[in-house]
């Protein structure tokens, strides 16, 4: 069954560890994240864009595929189902839908719009059960179409936003989703320790996880970051193995047009990514 990220969360702030929130695009996408999750006895995050979302055929069609998958394939760490980078509609959309996690971004939105946007959202997901997930400051980059510039948020807006009763805060802290840029200034620690300083005991999110050197995400989580985002670099893992596997010239031979033949390396490579990522944020045997 799919649960709330909060409980989760609220144990890996404590425990000073991360959970790792994966973007999934497909089946493969969904069950390579669950099995490993399931071998390392782990909290996961499925994470789904609203773009995402689209691709798969709407909120529903996932929601039934990962029920389903954790039935067939006997998942019983604890799972959330989360909107990543939500509107206010997609929102809706998803706890209607089944979702048990939702991010509302409205950090595009003057600061009192956002802060009107999520204590609407904040009183819905308390009656469901569902946990969510606010944003100060734009993360930047590209993710479906909306740029940011990987600001970094006000702490005093930060602490605004927490006490509104969210279950999980994003930050900007000068973090960007995809590659990061060989002229990127690193992640904002004094931004990172200030919003801590000012929200407590929320467990603070961290977008943008690809290619953020190890020590880096080590310092994030000792400073609060409880929850780490990361899409991109499964994606790159899953594309170096399928063309090496087509480059190989393994399709035209035998069965290997076969899509469970073709799909398995790059399969097995978002497999190897995602327990790579478990064991930096420290969640394995955390479940
Ligand atoms: P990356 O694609 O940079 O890993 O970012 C993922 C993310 O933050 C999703 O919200």
């Amino acid at each position: 069954m799919l649960v709330s990220a909060k409980e989760m969360l609220d144990k890996a702030k404590a425990g000073h560890y991360a959970v790792g929130h994966f973007n999934i695009n497909n089946l493969e996408w969904a069950k390579a994240v669950l099995l490993t999750a399931q071998e390392n006895n782990s909290p996961v995050i499925l994470g789904v864009s609203e773009g995402a979302g689209k691709y798969m055929c709407g909120y529903k069609t996932i929601v039934g595929m990962v029920n389903g998958m954790l039935e067939n394939l006997k998942i019983t760490v604890p799972v959330a189902l989360h909107l990543d980078h939500g509107s206010y509609e997609g929102a809706l959309a998803c706890i209607e839908a089944g979702f048990s996690s939702v991010m509302f971004d409205g950090s595009h939105y003057p600061i009192e719009e956002n802060i009107a946007k999520t204590k609407e959202l904040v009183a819905i997901c308390a009656e469901k059960g569902i946990s969510l997930e606010a944003e100060v400051g734009s993360i930047g980059g590209v993710e479906d179409g909306v740029v940011g510039k990987g600001e970094c948020a006000d702490p005093d807006e930060c602490k605004m936003i927490a006490d509104l009763g969210v279950d999980m805060l994003a930050a900007g802290i000068g973090n960007i989703h995809g590659v990061y840029p060989d002229n990127w200034a690193g992640l904002s620690f004094d931004t990172l320790a200030a919003v801590q300083a000012k929200t407590g005991k929320m467990p603070l999110v961290l977008h943008g996880g690809t290619g953020i050197p190890t020590d880096m995400i080590k310092k994030a989580i000792d400073l609060g970051v409880s929850k780490i985002n990361v899409n991109t670099e499964c994606q790159l893992s899953f594309a170096a193995a399928t063309r090496a596997y087509i480059e190989a010239g393994k399709d035209k031979s035998g069965k290997g047009f076969d899509p469970r033949k073709l799909l398995a390396p790059g399969f097995e490579a978002i497999k190897a990514t995602v327990k790579e990522k478990m064991e930096l944020f420290g969640s394995i045997n955390k479940a």
